[in-house]
């Protein structure tokens, strides 16, 4: 097209609207503090200190660090939205992505976006991007403002930058006070989320001593989803996936039974922020940067015998498109191409999962080898499934003993029995894998057998005074003779 020949006009973003927007991109307080954290790192930190000051509905967040720092200019480049073009190839370390990050995870939490930053050889600078006075004045403009404690906070260090959040309105309503202690507990919890986030997040980061990452005065410890330090642990080998001549590496981990955790702590340690349910799934990582954490990514539901599968994605960064890294870096989707093949690689572990989760009874039953008596059966009728109480168990056998001169306590000792061994976990995995092939219960129930007890218990209410009409509508209300109402009427 020849732009030359025709009219124009300019169509600039209203400023403050526009700014607003970008408060809507779906973070929460972790990933919005892990996106600051990522630009310490692309600068070359070493450290990185995140802090807060309680003040209520003033209260402060403040991520430091000692890597390359920038000039005046520099931060005022770096504070534009979309400072970079995300179509430009990135260094392989870069944990960027759209020129967006800083300002988006930090006006989903805050009104106020402090940078104070300094670059070796220069004097710090400080710019403030302040959602009031961009609605104020509706244009793009930069104030030179920082809190006034942080003024020099960066004048002793010789390069590094500090993000400061003030204003914090999405994550403290502006009027709470400092001595509102629910408040303040809430804040403490969500505050909790953020470091465990972290020390997820930048694990490898972490774990390879790249940096080191302070949360006050205390180091951050690691967090790795795969237990690696926990000798059952089972690995499998890694597979490929190809785009072009890209290649993304899976690999599957199953983590130890309970039983077989090195201890309580570590077991429960190993759950993650929300649970083992939760923890399941596809852990995508970017370069040692994880983005995404226990998805399934709509290949499979999470389920309760899967609990102890996780199995991590490395992407490299040049296929942030093709797997739709969203700018927050929390949501990925995998190309179509390769969804058939990390879908079977999925199953092999999960299967492995399952018999991890099930260990109990296999453990029991490898004990025992070949002559051990399960207290229940799997049984099998045309295509249907069902559990069944074995009557060869020398238990039950010698409760049936028993029964002949002891009755009462036989039957409730047999009662127990069956109440404490009902094989739950194993049912339920059935029942989850192949739902429509349960027996219905009475389904094959000898009907002779009811006709029996029915007639029984229907002699027994007579003798005792109630008329018939009354006798049948008790009967109707005890299970399972609910299930035989035309039993019940021919009585
Ligand atoms: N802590 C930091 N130290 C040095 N430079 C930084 C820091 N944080 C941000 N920057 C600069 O600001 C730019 C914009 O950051 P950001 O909005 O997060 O987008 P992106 O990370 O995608 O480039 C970065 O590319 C970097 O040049
Ligand atoms: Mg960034």
């Amino acid at each position: 097209m020849d732009y030359s020949k025709l009219p124009k006009t300019e169509a600039v973003p209203e400023a403050s609207s526009m700014i607003e927007t970008f408060r809507a991109i779906g973070y929460n307080l972790e990933t919005a503090v892990a996106d600051i954290v990522d630009n310490s790192i692309s600068a070359g930190a070493k450290n990185v200190y995140i802090d807060r000051i309680w003040e209520g509905g003033n209260t402060i967040i403040t991520i430091k660090d000692d890597g390359c720092g920038m000039s005046s200019d520099e931060i005022v480049e770096a504070m534009r939205p979309g400072s970079h073009n995300p179509l430009e190839t990135r260094a392989a370390n870069d944990l960027g992505r759209f020129g967006l990050g800083m300002k988006t995870a930090s006006f989903s939490q805050c009104r106020k976006l402090t940078v104070i930053s300094k670059k070796a050889g220069y004097h710090s600078a400080y710019w403030t991007w302040d959602l009031d006075y961009v609605a104020l004045t509706h244009k793009w403009e930069l104030i030179r403002w920082t809190p006034d404690e942080y003024a020099d906070a960066i004048d002793n260090q010789k390069s590094g930058t500090m993000i400061i959040w003030t204003d914090l309105d999405r994550v403290i309503p502006p009027s709470t006070s400092v001595s509102d202690i629910a408040a303040k507990q809430k804040f403490s919890d969500a505050w909790a989320r953020v470091k465990s986030h972290i020390a997820m997040t930048f694990h490898r980061f972490i774990e390879s001593n790249v940096i080191s990452i302070y949360w006050g005065e205390n180091i951050i410890d690691a967090w790795n989803p795969f237990c690696l330090s926990e000798k059952k642990t089972q690995i499998f080998p890694s597979e490929s996936l190809y785009f072009g001549s890209q290649k993304a590496e899976v690999k599957g981990y199953v983590l130890p039974h309970k039983n077989n955790f090195s201890s309580e702590e570590n077991y429960r340690k190993a759950e993650g922020m929300y649970g083992y349910p939760a923890a399941q799934g596809f852990y995508i990582y970017r370069g040692k940067r994880l983005l995404l954490a226990g998805s399934w990514l709509n290949l499979f539901r999470k389920e309760d015998h899967y609990k102890l599968v996780r199995i991590s994605i490395d992407l490299p960064n040049t296929l942030d498109s093709e797997w739709q890294i969203d700018i927050k870096k929390s949501t990925a989707t995998p190309p179509i191409s390769c969804r058939e093949q990390l879908r079977s690689y999925a199953l092999d572990v999960r299967n492995k999962g399952m018999e991890v989760y099930r260990h109990r009874g296999k453990i029991l039953k490898k004990k025992a080898g070949a002559n051990f008596q399960p207290l229940w059966l799997e049984k099998k009728k045309g295509n249907k499934w069902s559990f069944v109480v074995n009557r060869e168990n020398q238990l039950i056998k010698n409760l049936q003993e028993e029964a002949k001169t002891n009755p009462v306590p036989a039957i409730n000792k047999l009662l127990r029995i069956i109440e404490e061994s009902i094989p739950t976990p194993t049912i339920f995995i059935k029942q989850s894998s192949e739902e429509n092939l349960q027996k219905e219960p009475f389904s094959d129930m000898d009907i002779s057998l009811i006709k029996e007890m029915l007639c029984r218990m229907y002699d027994n209410l007579i003798a005792s005074g109630q008329v018939s009409e009354q006798a049948k509508a008790v009967l109707k209300t005890i299970e399972p003779f609910n299930n035989y109402e035309d039993l019940i009427e021919e009585l």
